[in-house]
């Protein structure tokens, strides 16, 4: 038997049965591969199903505002996946009239959309036999083939692509590009797979050769950026000060409270003192970014709202009553503030 009908028999017994499976409408397999990238399945599906229902079609989505788009995403990080989720869906509802790019090269043009995800969807929707490369795939095809090349090089992904699109299955594509990946997350996994119960077993040549453990070659570490946030929460006790990020920083476009960010040694005292109020610590934290480490710090005062009001001028803040942060796209370290999570 082939890779391909191993693979594919495999898949159509052991399938998760994930609210984006079994039907290819376009839209909603798009926002299921955003949803995805970064995101373990477990969390992304709430998320999904939570997207579908409050914006079942890309009209819905377009038509709404990126801040409620913004808030729908809270938690789920890396939110310039929800602003070009929206940008886009406002493009096809705008310049398309609502219909979805239907072809791997057209689905590139979309912002947000990459090699990986326009695969995605011209395979799972379209039927097009081009092959989906994400972390899993990269693995799976690594370890079958005993493919030592470094997986970060560009050169390496263009070699992979015309692999995939050799023996990708032409009749079932969107089955073969998921069966790959599905593959990665449930036996091909980075440490210990089990590959006791891989259907590829008799022809993995990673396998064969002893070099699972090994595989896939990935040269570049990421960089690490060291970054401290002093987070200001300041209130008359009913209203709070709130900055919307607007900067091409992380969190752009999300609220925050008034945000002083200090060099490592530098101390915020000088800068607090400035500001002619009390200010108390109330914990501090580690955040932990794709590339980069925020230690956030947060104080706290209270002030009477005469100076909540020169204060909101002076820091570019704006008042908000407690009842409507629920409604304000917030960071994962402001959510948790507001909790008490602390
Ligand atoms: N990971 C991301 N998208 C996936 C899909 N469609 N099937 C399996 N795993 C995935």
């Amino acid at each position: 038997m082939t890779f391909n009908s191993l693979i594919l028999y495999w898949f159509d017994e052991n399938r998760r049965n994930l609210p984006w499976r079994n039907q290819n409408d376009p839209y909603k397999i798009w926002l299921s591969e955003i949803i995805l990238q970064q995101t373990r399945v477990a969390q992304g599906t709430d998320y999904y199903l939570r997207f579908v229902e409050t914006f079942p079609t890309v009209q819905n989505l377009a038509e709404a505002s990126e801040q409620e788009v913004l808030r729908l995403w809270q938690g789920l990080g890396y939110y310039s996946r929800a602003r070009n989720l929206h940008f886009s869906a406002q493009y096809i509802h705008h310049e398309l009239n609502d219909t979805f790019p239907s072809d791997f090269e057209s689905l590139l043009k979309l912002k947000g959309v990459g090699e990986y995800t326009a695969a995605a969807i011209a395979s799972i929707s379209f039927n097009q036999a081009v092959p989906a490369l994400d972390g899993n795939a990269f693995r799976v095809y690594s370890r079958y083939f005993d493919i030592h090349m470094d997986t970060s090089s560009s050169k390496t992904k263009k070699y992979f692509f015309s692999l995939g699109k050799e023996i990708i299955d032409k009749s079932r594509p969107g089955d073969f590009n998921q069966a790959v990946m599905e593959l990665g997350a449930l036996i091909c996994l980075p440490q210990n797979p089990n590959c006791a119960e891989c259907p590829l077993n008799e022809s993995c040549e990673a396998l064969k050769n002893n070099t699972i453990h090994l595989l896939p070659i990935k040269s570049q570490k990421t960089k690490v950026r060291n970054r401290t946030f002093n987070f200001l929460e300041i209130s008359d006790s009913t209203h709070y000060l709130m900055i919307k990020r607007t900067e091409k920083d992380v969190w752009q476009n999300l609220f925050t409270f008034p945000l002083i960010e200090t060099a490592k040694d530098q101390s915020v005292e000088n800068e607090l003192n400035l500001l002619d109020a009390e200010f108390e610590k109330v914990y501090q934290e580690v955040h932990l970014l794709s590339h980069q480490k925020l230690t956030n710090v947060f104080w706290r005062t209270r002030v009477d709202t005469p100076r909540l009001k020169e204060l909101a001028q002076e820091l570019k803040a704006t008042l908000y009553a407690e009842e409507e942060f629920d409604s304000l796209p917030l960071p994962r370290p402001i959510e948790k503030f507001l909790r008490k999570e602390y």
